[in-house]
């Protein structure tokens, strides 16, 4: 602290006072961001500091006294949606995001509430809106003022003191299927933030906008317009890429997650997400790189301008997205010092990039890949199979990585000392099937792939195999020398971020519910708590009168819980969703955990085989993608299996008419007929008495 206002001071040649810490949590200005890594008690930024690479050089907490680890207070949430965000610790003020955009602000030492903002989003309407749970990633802060975007699209200015809203905008069509998950960044006063929304047919960009005022500044479109209307040079060109009438379907490209900025290139840089739809032969003819799909994009912040591009997975239609994180280090690559970023992207390979061109570094695959035989070195292409490309071959094609990506949005982190990233991987098998019927629909994704298709077969011996070869892994990657320094394999495929520490520590919470502390250099796990709940979140650290603190919101959700709950049985699905926090010798204890066993108690199952199957098919294109594949859910929403005699009684109410809609259950009258919710509910019951039948064969 002290260190840190006499630097500051010294920096902005101010006189040296010392503010109260109402004033000092308002101080965070430019310099204090550009200089973030020095304040070691804070976390200020979503990545801790611009680079990104969530290293809190704080040694208190390190290998030899880790094992004293213990509570040090905990905060429950009244939700059981995902919790993914990265909370800010700034002068003993911590501000996290909870489900569905609710704000806190704590006293980092005691855990005292000062205050919580809710948003308000209108949850029925939102919910068929999101792909991938009610979550968000985090806040900025800037000069006394802190900002959220929410999932209605809304990015909205809090005072950091109160809590009160100051400005609110809207930055996206609510017309469309946008939402916001990404935390926002803050560079010299603008707020940069981007949205989601590509399984839905939406066109992606990221946008400026003025830190006092809430006013619109830039917009960087990362797909072209038709080009009968498009004016940017640099879409005009990206155009060229595309065929067809790509504009009418929205073409994707969201810049739903990450973001880097390097003050002295003054670049910002910008991951870009999958095509919409995923299928290339419908969004563009089959043909083309698609920019600035799946693409790292550089751009000047004050203006927006185009810098570089790289395109990780060109003419993409796996829905591998390049909104993975992206750390920025100075590696020494063959002899030479050299300014990188590195990005390990749901396509399965790992990054080196030269920040300042662009330039393709080295790139090779951190889990098994089968769409691409690598990346050419010479132009920094991936060698394509023309098999991936399903769409145009005319048959199925089972990729790895799936959709839910090597890597998802779980926040690597970069430490200097070891020279290693660490993230959380996963190996996983998808059959892209294409959607012969393919037709722009509501209240549903629109891939262009068949979901019912690539449904898990019914066969439990089937099920079983493919759940073998779905594996989890926390990895350390050696950058420089392209390969896993060491591994630990998780039952789940599902775990959180990471944290690294100059206390030679990495620590993840996992779908297992377990936050673990490893040591950094081996991989030996060293201290491990039972938080009661899977955890996909990252951990942080932080200081604050000399003590040091690790922190993570810890709860399950996210988009392989919602979507492929059979491949996730291992995990501790209970989601008490709590903000836990930890010292050395902390005492706080949680309550004990009750997990009641729910009660499988369906009605008998009376419709035809022809009904079943046509519920089979309906269920899977409007309800799997949030209750799970094949009526197996992942632990965050109801396992309609499960549904109590009186959500069956009043099936059509919710399903129909919205009952349940203040929950975030839409009323699906509007695309679905009573026979049809009819014939869903016939194939959950039909699913539920299978199971029934297995648990009764098993006893
Ligand atoms: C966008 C996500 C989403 C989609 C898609 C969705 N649901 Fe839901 N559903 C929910 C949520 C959230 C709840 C929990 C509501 C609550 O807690 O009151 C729920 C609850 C339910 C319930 C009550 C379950 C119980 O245990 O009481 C039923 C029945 C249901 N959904 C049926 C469906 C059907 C049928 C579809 C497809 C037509 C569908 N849902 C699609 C989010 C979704």
């Amino acid at each position: 602290m002290q260190f840190n206002k006499q630097f500051m001071s010294v920096l902005l040649g101010a006189a040296l006072t010392l503010p109260n810490l109402a004033q000092a949590a308002a101080a965070v200005d430019t310099e204090r961001l550009i200089n973030a890594d020095q304040e070691p008690g804070n976390w200020l930024a979503h990545g801790r500091d611009y680079t990104e690479q969530r290293f809190s050089p704080l040694k208190q907490i390190n290998k030899q006294t880790v094992a004293d680890l213990g509570l040090s207070w905990s905060y429950g949430f009244d939700s059981t949606r995902g919790l993914e965000a990265t909370p800010l610790v700034i002068d003993g003020t911590m501000y996290v995001t909870g489900s569905w955009n609710v704000v806190y602000a704590f006293d980092a030492v005691t855990g005292e509430l000062k205050w919580r903002f809710d948003p308000k989003i209108d949850r029925g309407a939102v919910g068929p809106k999101l792909c991938c749970d009610a979550v968000n990633r985090g806040v900025a802060a800037w000069q006394g003022k802190l900002y959220t975007g929410t999932l209605d699209g809304r990015l909205i200015a809090l005072d950091a003191e109160t809590g009160q809203p100051l400005w609110s905008t809207q930055t996206t069509d609510n017309d469309q299927y946008y939402s916001i998950t990404g935390a926002p960044r803050i560079v010299k006063g603008k707020v940069m933030i981007g949205n989601g929304g590509a399984e839905f047919g939406v066109r992606g960009y990221f946008s400026a906008y003025d830190a006092d005022s809430g006013k619109m500044l830039w917009r960087f479109y990362t797909v072209p317009d038709d080009p009968a209307k498009e004016t940017n040079p640099v879409l005009i060109e990206a155009s060229k890429t595309w065929a067809g009438e790509w504009w009418k379907l929205g073409g994707g490209g969201t810049a739903w997650d990450s973001m880097a900025y390097d003050p002295e290139l003054d670049l910002l840089y910008v991951g870009i997400g999958n095509g919409s739809p995923w299928n290339r032969e419908i969004r563009s003819n089959g043909e083309g790189d698609n920019l600035f799909l799946s693409s790292i994009v550089a751009v000047r912040p004050d203006t927006g301008e185009y810098v570089w591009h790289y395109q990780t997975t060109p003419g993409e239609e796996w829905d591998y997205t390049a909104t993975q994180h992206m750390i920025l280090a100075d590696l020494e690559v063959d002899g030479n010092p050299r300014k990188v970023l590195m990005q390990a992207p749901k396509n399965g390979f790992f990054y080196v990039l030269d920040r300042v061109t662009g330039e393709f570094i080295s790139g090779e695959n951190y889990v098994a890949v089968n769409w691409a035989d690598g990346i050419d070195p010479t132009t920094g292409r991936p060698n394509i199979k023309p098999e991936a490309h399903y769409s145009s071959a005319g048959k199925p094609f089972l990729a790895q990585p799936s959709p839910f990506g090597g890597h998802n949005w779980q926040p690597m982190s970069f430490n200097p000392n070891t020279g290693l990233v660490y993230f959380p991987t996963r190996e996983m098998a998808f059959p892209y099937i294409a959607d012969e019927q393919y037709q722009v629909k509501s209240m549903t994704v629109n891939l262009g792939v068949s979901l019912l298709g690539a449904s898990l077969p019914e066969d439990p011996a089937v099920r079983k195999a493919v759940k073998a070869a779905t594996k989890g892994r926390l990895v350390a990657w050696d950058p420089v020398a392209q390969k896993e320094a060491w591994g630990v394999d998780m039952p789940v495929p599902w775990n959180g971020g990471t944290l690294s520490t100059a206390g030679g520590l990495v620590f993840q919470g996992n779908g297992q519910g377990r936050l673990v502390a490893y040591d950094a250099a081996s991989g030996e796990p060293l201290w491990s708590y039972h938080g009661q709940t899977g955890m996909v979140a990252p951990p942080i650290s932080y200081s604050v009168n000399g003590e040091q603190y690790i922190a993570i919101m810890a709860g399950w959700g996210g988009a392989v819980p919602l979507v492929v709950g059979p491949l996730v049985s291992e995990a501790l699905t209970t989601n008490t969703n709590r903000l836990l926090v930890f010292k050395l010798g902390g005492k706080a204890t949680l309550p004990e955990l009750k997990v009641t066993a729910k009660a499988l108690n369906p009605p008998s199952a009376t419709a035809t085989a022809e009904t079943v199957a046509e519920g089979k098919a309906v269920y899977h294109i409007y309800c799997s993608s949030c209750h799970g594949d094949s009526a197996v859910s992942g632990g965050v929403l109801p396992d309609l299996r499960y549904a109590s005699q009186h959500s069956f009684d009043y099936w059509e109410d919710i399903v129909v008419n919205g009952l349940k809609k203040g929950n975030g259950m839409a009323a699906f009258g509007s695309v679905l007929s009573v026979e049809q919710a009819d014939a869903i509910k016939a194939y959950v019951i039909k699913r539920a008495n299978d199971e029934l039948a297995a648990q009764k064969a098993k006893q």
